[in-house]
């Protein structure tokens, strides 16, 4: 995706179709260099003409991209669930993942969905007593119109009225001097 997305860049800029008068949309759904490549204009090994162009073009460009919070101390943490992960599923699984092809926000997102069940069930028992338990259409009710925060505040949901889960997203665009990616 990547590649495609900078041979369009450049293509574009070539066409002067990045002087301000057009934007470029580029959906990033989660960040994952094997499976999409790494959204930037640098790519090694492309003559210098075709760089510079792509870092200006690239300052058209707006990458509407999952959320990631920008609090150190929760990305560490995040990183930390990560790499327990890792390990597991190499001990477990025999698997091995390196960091950049783990799929992160999908497993925050499992980890969160774990939580929220666990959340609405611990919820009923303490409130409702045991009966509530085997009552599906009810407990199912109780995940509605509700935004659940999960421990540490890893990976905060909000779920809609009509039981649609809502994600945060952001947007990214390149600027400045060297065109970097800045949310
Ligand atoms: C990140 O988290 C780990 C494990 O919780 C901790 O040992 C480490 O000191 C933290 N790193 C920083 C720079 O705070
Ligand atoms: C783990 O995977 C490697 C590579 O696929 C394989 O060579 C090895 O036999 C596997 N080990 C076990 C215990 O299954
Ligand atoms: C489960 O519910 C009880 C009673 O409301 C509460 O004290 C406890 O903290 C809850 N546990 C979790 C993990 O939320
Ligand atoms: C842009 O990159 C050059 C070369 O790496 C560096 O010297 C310069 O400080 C950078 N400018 C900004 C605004 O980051």
């Amino acid at each position: 995706m990547a590649v495609l997305l900078w041979l369009l860049q450049v293509e574009a800029a070539s066409l002067n179709m990045t002087n301000g008068e057009f934007v470029y949309i580029c959906d990033e759904p989660l960040r994952n260099s094997r499976a999409y490549g790494d959204i930037q204009w640098q790519r090694p090994g492309e003559d210098a003409p075709n760089q510079l162009a792509a870092r200006e073009a690239f300052r058209s460009l707006l990458v509407v991209q999952t959320y990631e919070s920008t609090d150190f101390s929760l990305s560490n943490k995040s990183e930390e669930l990560g790499r327990r992960f890792r390990v597991r599923s190499k001990e477990l699984y025999n698997v091995t993942l390196t960091a950049a092809d783990q799929g992160l926000p999908i497993i925050l997102a499992s980890y969160t969905n774990v939580f929220m069940f666990a959340q609405v069930l611990n919820e009923t028992l303490a409130t409702y007593g045991e009966a509530r338990l085997r009552d599906g259409k009810w407990l199912s009710e109780r995940f509605l119109n509700r935004a659940f925060i999960s421990p540490g505040g890893l990976s905060d949901v909000y779920v809609n009225e009509n039981g649609f889960r809502q994600a945060p997203q952001s947007i990214a665009h390149f600027e400045g001097e060297n065109s970097t990616r800045e949310v």
